[in-house]
């Protein structure tokens, strides 16, 4: 028979994060490591996939113990672990990591979707809002408006034709010497910046669909600083303070269409990106207009963690397996059936 509450462990390692986390279905969150590789790729103002991957077999006993402290390994029930998208040589050292512990507890497995996992996140805390709802999921790989029409059940509405919005912010943060990840950087620098001095482009905001353009505003501000003798400490402040206004205003431009058209009453927001304070402010004001419910992530939960997979996995009991293929993929589309 079926316990009544279960205790899932999650494992993240998509990308420059190793995470673990244990999530209990009657207490909530019971345990969370999160290991962070940003110094590590700092100094390359990108992650370098091979360097990420060995960190993360350095670091996710550690972080497995530390999620753990002191809950015994045998209370675990089931063992959720990202299968994709992501980095396919950092995937498959937290595939092989949740093989390994499903063999040592003989306890089943569940491979989830790491984007579906952001979906979930406000979840994690407690937080109700009835599907069918939209979400803007904005991270460093992905710009999607979904409609999300239960578990399981995802229409992609919109998303980026070239590069995602946080590897926008990234790029442009490197292109005018600040730190990886750029988002954070870019959000600080800008609050002393002016966001009218540059007229960057606000690609795709007035076309009749749901998708996004994010390369042509990151030439633009190639060009500008292509144009400029030096860049000085002001100068970069107005550059962040005029990229991250045209970056925000296309994102919600875009969801507050998404949200007319469908006539759908809420909206989470999902992924790293959505940990900036601006996008925040113009997503209240969107929800004050429209009166709309908005969940957002506690910012760890917005980015990169091991919390939201395993609270996926406790909704995933039914697919759990004892078998142990590898599902471990680069590409894993939204609410594609696991392969
Ligand atoms: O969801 P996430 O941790 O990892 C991926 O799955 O990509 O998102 C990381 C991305 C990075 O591009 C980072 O620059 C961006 O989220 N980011 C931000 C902020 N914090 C993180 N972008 C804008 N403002 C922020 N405060
Ligand atoms: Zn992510």
């Amino acid at each position: 028979m079926q316990k009544l509450f279960m205790i899932t462990l999650g494992i993240e390692t998509s990308c420059d994060e190793t995470a673990v986390a244990l999530y209990d279905s009657e207490k909530g969150l019971i345990g969370e490591a999160v290991f962070s590789q940003i110094e590590l790729h700092g100094e390359y103002g990108g992650v370098i996939p091979e360097l990420a991957s060995r960190d993360h077999c350095q670091k996710i006993t550690h972080i497995y113990k530390t999620a753990l402290g002191k809950t015994h390994p045998s209370s675990i029930d089931q063992i959720a672990y990202t299968a994709g998208p992501g980095l396919l040589g950092t995937l498959l050292i937290g595939e092989n990591f949740a093989q390994g512990l499903a063999l040592a507890l003989n306890k089943p497995l569940i491979p989830v979707n790491h984007l579906e996992g952001h979906l979930m996140a406000p979840f994690l805390s407690g937080e109700k809002l009835d599907f069918p709802f939209l979400t803007l999921l904005v991270s460093g790989g992905h710009s999607l408006i979904i409609d999300v029409r239960g578990l399981n059940d995802y229409e992609i509405l919109g998303q980026s034709r070239d590069d995602a919005v946080g590897e926008a912010f990234d790029k442009v943060a490197k292109l005018i010497g600040l730190g990886y990840p750029g988002g954070p950087e870019i959000e600080k620098m800008a609050q002393q910046g002016d966001p009218e001095k540059f007229k960057f482009p606000q690609p795709m905001l007035h076309s009749d669909d749901y998708d996004f353009s994010f390369s042509g505003l990151k030439t633009s501000v190639l060009y500008s600083v292509q144009d400029l003798d030096k860049i000085t400490e002001d100068v970069q402040a107005d550059i962040c303070a005029s990229f991250q206004h045209a970056a925000t205003e296309v994102l919600v431009k875009k969801i507050s269409k998404a949200l007319i058209d469908t006539g759908r009453e809420g909206i989470i927001l999902a992924g790293g990106v959505a940990a900036n304070k601006l996008l925040r402010e113009k997503i209240s004001t969107l929800q004050q207009s429209l009166n709309i419910t908005v969940l957002y992530p506690p910012i760890a939960h917005c980015t990169d963690n091991a919390a939201m997979i395993a609270y996926l996995g406790s909704l995933k009991t039914n697919e759990a397996t004892y078998q142990l293929n590898s599902h471990a993929r680069p590409r894993w589309p939204l609410g594609d059936a696991i392969g």
